[in-house]
This record gives C-alpha cells, sequence and structure tokens, in this order.
C-alpha cells in the first residue's frame, strides 16, 4: 500500500507499546505507514517529531502507566511546538476514553482506535497540513485491512496475526469489547505473508489470535486451525512455528495431532487456566472444567516429548475463597508448568465481573499472588534443573542482553538460552550443551 510522502526524510517518530504481542504487532505496522512516509525511529522520546503511545486496557495497571506517560509530555509539548502526540490502541476502543484523554491532556493532536489503525497517515497528514486536532474512533467491522507494510523489530522471528478479536466474553476480560468479534484472515493472506516472510529470511513465526482455536469460523473456505497449522507447516524455510493463544474449551485432539506430526511445529504450548477452581471457572464463564483441562494437558505431554506447558493465572477474582486458591496451587503443582503470567484480578468497567459482589480486598490479592509466584518459580526452577547436561537445539538471535561475550537464543520449547558460541551462528539453529540451569534461563556451550 502507498502512502503520501510528506519529504520529512530527516524527521523522527517514537513509539511506546504496552500490552500484548496484537498490540506490538500494531505498532510494527504503525512504524511501516511511518517508514513509508519518510520517518525514522528514534530510541529517546525527547528527540522524536511524533510519538506515538499504543495503549493497553486490560488491567488497570497498564491505563495509569499511560497517564502517567501523557502527564510528563506537557512539558516537552511547551518546549516542542511542532511536536505531534497520538495516543491509540484498546484503551481508545472504551466507551469515553478517547473524550476523557482529549479534554485531559489538550496537547494530544491525535486519537484513534484499534479499528481505524490504517487511517494513521491520513490522520497525520490532515494535522501536519490543517492544524487540526482528530479524534476519530470506529466500531469494529467485517473487513480486514490487508497489505500494511510491517516494519518488524526482529529479522529472525516474526508475529503473524491469524484473527482479530474474541466471541468468548469471559466475565473479567475487556477484549471483546475494545478489540470486537472474531474475524480470521483468510488462509491465502497469511501464507502469502509468510511465504515473503521466509523469502527474507525470517525463521521463526509466532500466529497470533485471542483464540487461535476459532480460527476459520465465517470463512467461505474449509478451514480451521490444525490445517492452518498444517499448511504453515510447509512453507519452505520457516523452521519453527508457535502459535497463541489458545482457550482450553476449543483445544482439540486435531490439533494435539497435528502438533504430532508437523516437524516445525514447536514442543510448547501456552494455555492459560485462569483459575483451578470449577466453581470460579464457572462465574468466569470458561466453559470448561480442571478435570476436563488436566485431561487435555495429561494426552498432549504423553504424545509430544519434551513439550513445554506455560499458562495465565487470575489471582482474586471476585468470591474467591482460600479452598478456591489453594485449588489453584494443587493445579500448578500438577501440570508443572514450564512458566506462568500470573496476574491481580483487575476489575474493568462494562465486564461481566464488574458489578460482582465478594471483591477481594488487595492485601489478600498480594498475598495470594506472592504465594503463587512461589511455587510456579519453585517448579520452573526444578523443571530448569532437568536440563543441566542436555543438549538443545537453540535458534540464535543475537548477543545475549546481559552479557555481550554470549550469546542468546531459544529451545524448540521456547525456553531462553545464554551460552558461550560461536557469533557466526546468529540466525541458525544450533546444538547448546546446558551447563548450568537458572531458575528462568538455562546457559550453556555450543558444541
Ligand atoms: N484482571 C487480571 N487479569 C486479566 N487478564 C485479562 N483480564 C484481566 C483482568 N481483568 C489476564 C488473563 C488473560 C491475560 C492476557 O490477561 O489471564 O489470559
Ligand atoms: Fe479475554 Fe477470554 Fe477472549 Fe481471552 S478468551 S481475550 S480472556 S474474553
Amino acid at each position: 500500500m502507498n502512502f503520501l510522502q510528506t519529504n520529512k526524510k530527516d524527521k523522527l517518530y517514537f513509539i511506546e507499546t504496552w500490552g500484548c504481542q496484537m498490540n506490538e504487532e500494531d505498532s510494527e505496522k504503525l512504524s511501516g505507514m511511518l517508514i513509508s512516509m519518510g520517518y525514522s525511529s528514534c530510541e529517546n522520546r525527547n528527540d522524536a517529531d511524533i510519538i506515538i503511545f499504543n495503549t493497553c486496557c486490560v488491567r488497570e495497571n497498564a491505563e495509569l502507566k499511560v497517564h502517567g506517560n501523557l502527564g510528563q509530555l506537557k512539558g516537552l509539548k511547551k518546549s516542542k511546538k511542532d511536536l505531534i502526540i497520538a495516543v491509540c490502541g484498546c484503551m481508545m476502543q472504551q466507551k469515553g476514553i478517547p473524550q476523557e484523554i482529549s479534554k485531559k491532556y489538550p496537547f494530544v493532536d491525535i486519537i484513534f482506535g484499534t479499528h481505524n489503525l490504517h487511517k494513521f497517515p491520513e490522520y497525520l497528514n490532515r494535522v501536519l497540513m490543517n492544524d487540526e486536532r482528530i479524534l476519530e474512533i470506529e466500531a469494529g467491522s467485517d473487513e480486514i485491512i490487508e497489505g500494511l507494510t510491517i516494519d518488524r523489530k526482529s529479522s529472525l522471528k516474526a508475529f503473524v496475526t491469524i484473527m482479530y478479536g474474541c466471541d468468548n466474553f469471559c466475565t473479567y476480560c475487556i477484549v471483546p469489547q475494545v478489540r470486537g468479534r472474531e474475524k480470521s484472515r483468510k488462509s491465502e493472506d497469511i501464507i502469502n505473508e509468510i511465504r515473503e516472510l521466509a523469502k527474507d529470511g525470517y525463521k521463526e513465526i509466532t500466529l497470533l489470535g485471542q483464540n487461535v482455536n476459532s480460527y476459520g469460523k465465517g470463512l467461505e473456505e474449509d478451514i480451521d486451525f490444525p490445517k492452518l497449522l498444517k499448511k504453515v507447516n510447509e512453507v519452505d524455510g520457516i523452521e519453527r512455528i508457535r502459535y497463541m493463544t489458545s482457550h482450553p474449551k476449543d483445544f482439540s485432539d486435531d490439533l494435539i495431532e497435528v502438533m504430532k506430526n508437523c516437524d516445525k511445529v514447536c514442543s510448547q504450548l501456552h494455555l492459560p487456566v485462569q483459575s483451578g477452581s470449577n466453581r470460579i471457572l464457572r462465574v468466569m464463564n470458561r466453559h470448561y472444567k480442571k478435570e476436563e483441562y488436566l485431561d487435555k494437558i495429561k494426552k498432549i505431554k504423553s504424545l509430544i516429548p519434551d513439550l513445554a506447558i506455560t499458562t495465565d493465572i487470575i489471582v482474586g477474582f471476585p468470591g474467591e475463597t482460600e479452598e478456591d486458591f489453594e485449588e489453584t496451587l494443587d493445579l500448578v503443582r500438577e501440570v508443572r508448568y514450564d512458566s506462568a503470567f500470573m496476574f491481580l484480578y483487575s476489575n474493568r468497567k462494562f465486564t461481566g465481573a464488574d458489578m460482582m459482589p465478594n471483591q477481594i480486598p488487595d492485601e489478600v490479592k498480594h498475598k495470594r499472588f506472592n504465594r503463587l509466584v512461589e511455587t510456579v518459580n519453585q517448579i520452573c526452577a526444578e523443571i530448569n534443573k532437568t536440563y543441566e547436561g542436555k543438549i538443545v537445539k537453540v535458534l540464535v538471535e543475537g548477543n545475549s542482553k546481559n552479557d555481550e561475550t554470549k550469546l542468546s537464543g531459544r529451545t524448540d520449547n521456547g525456553k531462553l538460552v545464554n551460552f558461550i558460541g560461536d557469533k557466526n551462528s546468529i540466525g541458525k539453529i544450533v546444538d547448546v550443551k546446558i551447563t548450568n540451569p537458572k531458575s528462568f534461563s538455562l546457559e550453556g556451550e555450543q558444541i
């Protein structure tokens, strides 16, 4: 797609992204648009001519960060009159929030949402030419905008969104309201994008969706997620395929079979459980019982060796008793997750849980949270310990962040490995012997 060139070769942009991989990918699209318009990125927002905040609203914390950061821009805008400030992302899709942001921070020039992200170049041109303020939010539509230029952060690993939105309405979650109903991209568009990525040297693809298991619903072609995975597996040049997120209620035997049989699909499963208590799962509207979840885990573990399992857990959902929480701890001990994203329940307006009685006091939530973190971390360290002396295949991504003399990459099942090795291996899959497993990463030597 072509955008108006603004002849601003020397102009710089800075994008701050909060939230999930979907937001990361949206920011890469914004970045692609800005580069097409002649802008370059910069590391420090004080140097930028355009600052974009791509926001998240899944938890209150994320929103507070946006407010804090916007407050800090007031002075910068005063000293730099031509600075353009834009705010976009999920938070802007919430009722009343864009108006609130516009009023509270009158120095913000452009406010737009997730459904009209592709119109950003038009908004920017309008601001540059007419000096107007823009606040435009669109409701979700069935249309999917294809062909946007994406300026990806990595040249080795790429996120590819396969579907947008969510139809599940878990009672704690605001995503269905801000990202809209589920809609899937045509498999042809997805495969073409992945073929292009392979041609550009990308080795690893992560297929993204709020609930990838419902991929294909509403499309005219005969396709579902397992079939799509098979097609991606056939793309030459791609060596590793990951995906997230799966909903346990839709996680099928077909998918397990495809994971087992497709050599490029990694031995990694992110299966958010949220709680180990059937009572809480029911009020969360999750549509599965703990026993069903555990059965699926048992089955996939028995069929896929070296499988790493990760999850999301919410602590302190309204009405969660000590017994409910103990059940979550028991489930964690039974599954033995390789790692977990753990969250304090955060009350979100307009969700099913917002008005629920028995909201849990912060102090109780924090205490339970700390116990959960301790349990998860201990298991994670124990699992990592079993890697001592093992030889693992690592896709080498670059220098280690903490120690420039070492290289860094991930195993097939997603473990971070920092190791002594040959710098020419960057971009390749190499064998590494693990010499020192740590709690959250592995250390080793290339062999
Ligand atoms: N409070 C806490 N955590 C939440 N999540 C989603 N909504 C909330 C909320 N209101 C978590 C869930 C989800 C992950 C992406 O964020 O665990 O899987
Ligand atoms: Fe939110 Fe549930 Fe949809 Fe995930 S499946 S995005 S938690 S509503």
